[in-house]
């Protein structure tokens, strides 16, 4: 028996808390979460919310800064529409009970931080932990709603379309491919159930996981992605991974970011010999683009073979630096290091998927009903470069145009009866004794994309890394079909899925532009400042 809902939303972070909350009151709303519900990229987000609210700000500033991070692909009409709808944005989650840190001396202004490639001070923040008090408030807020229902420990495996059902016989006739639901694992029982909805949101995150180091947490496998992908959904830009320049390195910790914030209060990066380095870079130095940072960490690492690199933080007031950073000074302090007296080692670690699935201006993809929110699409906010904390300000205002979009499609859609859809088909699929397969491969696509489609690339290195995720993607589909599914093995052809994305993309970008830099194609090349668009009917030409 299908679980029914007028909205299906597929991930708990900012995207589908802020849907839920304002789609409830119109309907009734399921809430799909692989973990527990505050496990989300959202919840671990450090640094904050790009708004324009300070003095000595304008719209145009926090546009032009946009434009300039994105190194020429932003779409502009989307930029000036997410920097102008962010301010309301704001003040609504202030209102939902999002706690942002205030001004010292004026408890009725925020504080506002900056960040690389920002020229005006304007990171709305809560501490250095601004995602878990958003997350806090809004899943506060949707425990007070009788509509919204979670499903937690439940994870999607592929959506429901039209033409899926068309195959199965369930339906008769396909005018246009549209969304139905997803097919889910319940992982406590190792069921597959079927959930249908009128309208369903994909806010599942981003894909850091598909590299071997990444800030992300464990849920980010690219999920909404690939099942976007294999359902008919465009894809663009997945060349654009942004590597975060400052995670932690040390033996202990596999995933804690130093956020940028930390250089906006003017840490400096330097080697192992103290020599601070950014300034042989960029004009901007500490607070250049992400992408001149991160790079210019590999190739200091490169040419000095250290390990990593350090953040100085040292020759500011030991109080702010524990008020400003009381998460990051406490963890540190954990491992043994005092950021108020000591440098921190950290290394650049893949930390943000620029490109998605395609949505229009109001978060829909090209599958009707089928709406995508968050770092899992692409809008054209973020061009080659996603500038610091526009991440969480897209989320938001996405969140809202579609939420809006989405109550009128329910509107349209209420008429129709639900299909009848067969219930997930496990082909006779026995349990698996061979999980190292599945471990195994998980590791070797992480270590592959980190080594041969990581922040310095080649043609050369991009087509050996095809030709093998070619041959493990062969592996993995043998065994979907023939095991019976778990979870592992759901975010290994996820991930995999994904790397073959992103492998494409890069190849079929013959220039260096933003997060994407090939040693083939050095320059920009303006003549290709456009979009690279991948779908299952048409990869792009990569050869
Ligand atoms: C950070 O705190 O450095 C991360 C902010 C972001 O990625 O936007």
């Amino acid at each position: 028996m299908a679980v029914t809902s007028d909205f299906l939303v597929i991930g708990s972070g900012i995207a589908g808390l802020s849907f839920a909350l304002k789609v409830a009151g119109s309907g009734t709303v399921n809430v799909v979460t692989k973990k527990e519900r505050s496990d989300t990229n959202t919840n671990l987000a450090q640094g904050g919310i790009a708004a324009v609210l300070g003095d000595d700000d304008s719209l145009d500033l926090h546009v032009s800064d946009t434009l300039a991070s994105g190194d020429g692909l932003c779409h502009e009409d989307v930029v000036r529409l997410v920097v102008e709808e962010g301010p309301p944005r704001i003040r609504e989650l202030i209102e939902l009970g999002v706690q942002f840190t205030a001004e010292e001396n004026d408890a009725g202004k925020l504080q506002l931080g900056r960040e690389g490639g920002h020229s005006r001070r304007r990171i709305i923040h809560a501490q250095d932990m601004t995602g878990r008090a958003v997350e806090k408030a809004l899943l506060a807020r949707a425990a007070e709603s009788p509509n919204i229902v979670f499903y937690e420990n439940h994870l999607a495996i592929d959506l429901i379309t039209q033409t899926k059902l068309l195959r199965r016989g369930a339906v008769t006739t396909v005018s246009s491919e549209r969304c139905w639901g997803a097919y889910v694992l319940d992982k406590a029982t190792g069921k597959v159930k079927t959930f249908l909805a009128r309208v369903v949101l994909l806010c599942t995150g981003g894909s850091g996981k598909v590299y071997l180091y990444t800030n992300n947490p464990d849920v980010a496998t690219g999920d909404g992605v690939a099942a976007g992908y294999r359902a008919g959904a465009l894809v663009t830009n997945m060349e654009f991974v942004q590597f975060h320049p400052t995670c932690l390195f040390h033996p202990k910790v596999k995933n804690f970011l130093i956020s940028e914030a930390v250089r906006g209060e003017g840490a400096r990066l330097i080697d192992a010999r103290g020599r601070a380095f950014m300034a042989e870079y960029h004009p901007l130095k500490d607070l250049a683009f992400r992408d001149v940072v991160a790079r210019a960490i590999d190739a200091e690492m490169k040419k000095t073979g250290d390990d990593c690199v350090f953040l100085d933080i040292t020759h500011r007031d030991p109080d702010f630096v524990r008020n400003r950073f009381p998460n990051i000074h406490a963890a540190c302090l954990e491992l043994g290091i005092d950021i108020t007296r000591e440098p921190i080692p950290v290394v650049p670690a893949a930390h943000y998927q620029c490109g998605g699935l395609a949505t229009d201006q109001n978060g829909r993809t090209n599958l009707r009903y089928l709406y995508a929110v968050g770092e899992v699409a692409f809008t054209g906010l973020h061009g080659a470069n996603r500038l610091a904390s526009n991440s969480l300000l897209e989320a938001v205002v996405y969140a809202h145009r579609a939420a809006m979009a989405a109550k009128e499609d329910l509107v349209r859609r209420m008429k129709k009866n639900w299909p009848e859809v067969p219930d997930w088909d496990p082909l006779g699929a026995e349990d698996s004794d061979e999980a190292i397969v599945v471990a195994h491969n998980w590791d070797e696509i992480r270590r592959l994309m980190w080594n041969y489609v990581g922040i310095v690339r080649s043609t050369s290195r991009l087509k050996k890394a095809r030709r093998r995720i070619q041959m493990i993607s062969e592996e993995i589909e043998e065994y979907y079909w023939n095991y019976t599914i778990t979870s592992d093995l759901v975010e290994l052809r996820n991930i995999c899925a994904v790397a073959g994305i992103i492998i494409d993309s890069a190849l079929a970008r013959k220039e260096s532009r933003g997060l994407h830099y090939t040693l083939d194609f050095q320059e920009k090349d303006e003549r290709l400042a456009h979009d690279t668009v991948v779908s299952l009917a048409s990869r792009p030409a990569a050869a």
